[in-house]
């Protein structure tokens, strides 16, 4: 079988050393749509605050396209193609793609939402 598109594999990542994902592992295939749901406080944002660069997994491995991005920078992880929706509309960019950061409608129109 073919590795997904994305691919998680015992994640550990928190704050201040407080883990918040404690082993999550998961798999997207190319085509398929993930939900991930849970409590509130639980950690989904954390998930995706870490698949995307913004908080460093302390262990485990994020792959993507076959490739490991789990010590990446965000700008380095969005130039692969993986681009992470805030739930206010923005998306995660930086370094040359900054304006696209702070302008949700712009960043839409680029990526053509
Ligand atoms: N910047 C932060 N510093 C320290 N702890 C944080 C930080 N952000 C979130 N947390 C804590 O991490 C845990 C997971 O939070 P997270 O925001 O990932 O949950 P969530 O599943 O997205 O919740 P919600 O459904 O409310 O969006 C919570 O206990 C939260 O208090
Ligand atoms: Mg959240």
């Amino acid at each position: 079988m073919p590795e997904p598109l994305l691919a998680v594999e015992n994640l550990v990542a928190g704050y201040g050393g407080a883990p918040v994902l404690r082993g999550v592992s998961l798999g997207v295939a190319e085509g398929e749509i993930v939900a991930v749901l849970g409590a509130n406080g639980v950690g989904k944002t954390t998930l995706n605050r870490t698949l995307s660069g913004l908080v460093r997994a302390s262990s485990g491995t994020i792959r993507f396209l076959g490739e490991r991005i789990d010590r990446l920078a965000p700008p380095d992880i969005v130039r692969r193609g993986l681009i992470h929706v805030l739930e206010n509309g923005t998306v995660v960019m930086q370094g040359p793609a900054d304006r696209l950061a702070t302008d949700p409608a712009l960043a839409t129109a680029y990526l053509g939402l």
